[in-house]
């Protein structure tokens, strides 16, 4: 053993960075002993001398390593992958490392074997974000002599998480004082700013409130028995987490008495049945549901997907906005901080410079369906700023299901693609705007779609090259003629509403007049 890494789990970045230098050092994964600094030196000062003489590796070579030799999605998935718990993790991160700068085209296999575990590893770490973001309970405390109120919750993930997950806290709860106490890392918001301390005891946990058993009442009131499916329950709510859930107490006895209770609902439901007025047709009552229903169904189904790797930082999936039938969709590429937060798309900056084009141009608002090629907001986090940061290749593909699926039900007649990210993800991998300024391009299910530089482009066209408000504005102008005036919709793409079919995004280039 020639290199010996102490580090501290819960600091992501100083240990990606001594990764970075045992690329740069050209230090081989056998050669190298992790350890977690919270493990305790006795296991440390058990190694053997030749390790200690080495020391640990320069961390003066920040991540330039890793940066000049590798993709930056290789960077995303390293930086989730370290927050897992498995011992292992930095050597296999090591070894990918050392494959892919050695062969760059081993990234692309997809069937890697190691490759598949560390996506796998970093899938399960999403995942408890995910959870921690639905569990954390807090229970409220009278503190201080001023009885100020602070909200405390106990929380014992797996993964190294604590520092991922607690952005979310503080957005969703900018304006208490609240803190979640975890075994290896706490977390504490001020209504200023975070702050992170070690871990604690669970006998520091707050015991319950008043409020919990307000919940329980609540929880038992919309437990439906009828809707009961104990395995997919599991799924969601892993037994693991049940002994800091209150709910959890209440779930034993209403499964236990669920057949019961769904029997007299059956009862009471076929009751009613028999009391409705002979002149409300049967049918009614089992009417297929309408393709708004079917897309605002969609709309909250989207609100669960965590198919790329940012759907657990951002706030909230931004769905789409418009009716069903509108004629001309506007596809932007992902939304803001502000859409992010508020859950409604073009609502920052680069959407009011679009709403305002959309007025000077007299487009009916009715008749738009408004929405973006990717879902969540991703950002690059700057001290208490969310800079925006253009989503990858695999975000936009992890999307492409929810847009096909809101084109086959809004059925619009065409289609404004503001930006390259909308532009590929409408028409194929690779489809720019340069290229395609100026003329109509049809998908293989026959959409015509227009395609115009980004709102965002605009506000920065001194450094994006883009053209001013008004050129754009007359670069969007064609777009409406288009969508008002196509008749019929072309038959393949009038789909059944419940498929969600890969994306016929092959081109033509057929000029639409
Ligand atoms: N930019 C987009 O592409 N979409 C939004 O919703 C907001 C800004």
């Amino acid at each position: 053993m020639r290199w010996r890494v102490v580090y501290d789990a819960n600091d992501v970045p100083a240990t990606l960075r001594a990764l970075s230098s045992l690329l740069a050092c050209g230090a081989e994964p056998h050669d190298v002993a992790w350890r977690d600094r919270s493990e305790g030196q006795g296991d440390l000062l058990g190694d053997d001398a030749a390790s200690r003489a080495a020391g640990p590796p320069p961390e003066s070579v920040p991540l330039r390593a890793w940066r000049s030799r590798l993709p930056a999605e290789a960077m995303e998935l390293a930086h989730t992958v370290a927050q897992h718990a498995h011992p292992e993790r930095f050597r296999r991160l090591h070894e990918l490392a050392l494959d892919v700068a050695a062969q760059p085209a081993r990234w692309h296999d997809a069937l890697d074997p190691r490759r598949l575990a560390l996506e796998r590893m970093a899938r399960e770490v999403r995942r408890e974000i995910h959870k921690m973001h639905a569990f954390v309970r807090f229970r409220q405390i009278e503190d201080g002599p001023g009885g100020d109120t602070r909200y405390v919750a106990w929380f014992e993930p797996v993964h190294h998480i604590v520092r991922a997950a607690a952005p979310f806290f503080a957005r969703r709860f900018a304006a208490m004082r609240w803190a979640i106490l975890t075994p290896r890392l706490c977390v504490q918001w001020d209504r200023e700013g975070l702050a992170f301390s070690p871990g604690v005891d669970r006998s520091l946990a707050p015991p319950p409130d008043a409020g919990e058993a307000l919940w329980l009442d609540y929880y038992r009131s919309i437990f439906n028995p009828s809707r009961l499916k104990t395995a997919a329950m599991l799924r969601e709510m892993p037994r693991r987490y049940w002994r800091n859930l209150p709910e959890t107490q209440a779930i034993t006895e209403l499964i236990q008495t669920a057949p019961q209770r769904s029997a007299r609902m059956v009862a009471q439901a076929s009751e009613s049945q028999r009391r409705l007025p002979i002149s409300v047709p049967r049918a009614v009552a089992r009417a297929p549901r309408t393709p708004q229903e079917q897309l605002d169904d969609l709309g909250r189904r989207a609100r669960h997907c965590s198919d790329c790797p940012v759907a657990c930082s951002a706030t909230q999936v931004v769905w789409g906005e418009g009716r069903v039938g509108a004629r001309l969709m506007i596809v932007g590429e992902q939304p803001g901080d502000q859409e992010d937060l508020a859950g409604r798309p073009f609502v920052g900056p680069a959407g009011a410079l679009l709403r305002q084009a959309i007025a000077e141009l007299g487009w009916p608002v009715d008749a738009l369906y408004l929405t973006n090629a990717v879902k969540h907001f991703h950002f690059l986090a700057r001290g208490t700023r969310r800079l925006h940061k253009t989503p990858g290749q695999r975000a936009a593909e992890a999307c492409e299901q929810w847009l096909e699926a809101e084109i086959r039900l809004v059925q619009p007649k065409a289609v404004l693609a503001l930006g390259a990210t909308a532009a590929s993800s409408l028409l194929g991998a690779g489809v720019g705007v340069a290229q395609s300024l100026g003329r109509w391009q049809a998908r293989a299910d026959g959409l015509p779609v227009w395609v115009v530089h980004h709102p965002a482009a605009v506000l920065r066209r001194a450094e994006s090259g883009a053209p001013s408000f008004q050129a754009w504005v007359e670069a969007l102008r064609p777009a409406w003629p288009q969508a008002a005036q196509a008749s019929a919709m072309a038959p393949s793409r009038v789909a059944s509403a419940d498929t969600i079919a890969a994306s016929p995004s092959a081109v033509a280039a057929t000029p639409y007049t």
